[in-house]
């Protein structure tokens, strides 16, 4: 695999944010299939994996208390998963910042396991593919497969089947909480109405933000309105995501309770981020971008940018 890309001496482990959801029938096995569009933004998690006897996991940042009374955090599930595949002892410090709200539809706790296991092949000097460390991510949670390359895909399956995009355009997004934790496994069982999961992917048809737009008004969030039901603030959320000047498009991601605006540049989106946290001093507001991607560029070896 590709050296992991690395940020100041860390492996970024960025938020995941679905655009859409579709949910169908629940399966025999307790899950459910479903088709997404995930796109990973330049802000996250960051994860620094060092030399170690035995395993460890410290965390800081500002959601670091949401995580500490957690005997089994995911990132240590992944590091055993990863020891035992490899046959080799599970030897790690680890040290997670935790920049994203936790259990809160954008991947965190995925986009941490995954960046343990891309961290974690670095340090061991583990020459494996990627399509090795996704099955080890799908052993562990539906959202870490599509965590491991962290680049625009569709997701099938319950999760586990990913597929790149051809090319995605350069996206600024605002994210919004409102402190509220929904527990993923809550929303399922919630769920009533289901879009299915026959919708046709245009795995090659998203050059600009209007033909994304104009595929995203097809789609749904089908976890939105459980989630919503569980924790009514989310419609709230979303009513004043709407209401930005500028705002494209709004939408809750993953099984909530975080809901994002797309925008047409970045300052408009700043500019909204600085009249809603005026607006709600108590949640969690965070501007940012999907970076534009090119698989054409990816497969030739050229750097995607930031
Ligand atoms: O795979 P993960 O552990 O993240 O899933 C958490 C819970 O969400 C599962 O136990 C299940 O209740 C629900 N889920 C589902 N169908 C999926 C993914 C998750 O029902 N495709």
């Amino acid at each position: 695999m590709a050296a992991p890309d690395i940020l100041n001496g860390a492996v970024p482990a960025r938020a995941k944010v679905n655009l859409f959801l579709h949910v169908g029938d629940k399966r025999d096995d307790g899950f459910h299939p479903l088709q997404s569009l995930a796109v990973f933004t330049a802000s996250g998690d960051s994860l620094r994996a060092e030399e170690g006897s035995g395993l460890s996991l410290e965390i800081d940042g500002p959601f670091a208390a949401g995580l500490q009374k957690e005997q089994d955090n995911l990132v240590l599930r992944a590091a055993r998963a990863l020891g035992e595949a490899a046959a080799r002892p599970a030897d790690a410090r680890l040290i997670l910042t935790k920049n994203l709200p936790v259990a809160s539809g954008i991947g965190g706790g995925s986009a941490d396991a995954a960046a343990a296991l891309r961290a974690l092949c670095a340090l061991w000097k583990l020459d494996w593919d990627e399509g090795r460390l996704r099955e080890i991510g799908a052993s562990l949670g539906s959202d870490i497969p599509v965590c491991v390359p962290s680049l625009p895909s569709f997701m099938e399956g319950r999760g586990e089947i990913v597929t790149p995009v051809e090319s995605f355009p350069r996206l600024a997004l605002l994210l919004v909480n409102p402190r509220v934790a929904v527990p993923t496994r809550d929303v399922f069982s919630a769920l009533t109405q289901r879009s299915g999961v026959g919708a046709i992917l245009p795995r090659g048809r998203l050059r600009d933000c209007a033909d994304l737009l104009r595929f995203l008004e097809t789609t749904r969030n089908d976890l939105e309105a459980p989630a919503r039901a569980l924790q009514p603030v989310i419609g709230e959320v979303l009513s004043a995501l709407a209401a930005l000047p500028g705002a494209l498009f709004t939408r809750m991601s993953g099984s909530g309770a975080t809901c994002f605006a797309i925008f047409p540049d970045d300052d408009s989106c700043a500019r909204a981020a600085r009249a809603l946290t005026s607006a709600h001093t108590d949640w969690w507001i965070q501007p940012t971008a999907v970076p534009e991607f090119n698989i054409a560029h990816e497969e030739t070896g050229q750097d995607i940018g930031p």
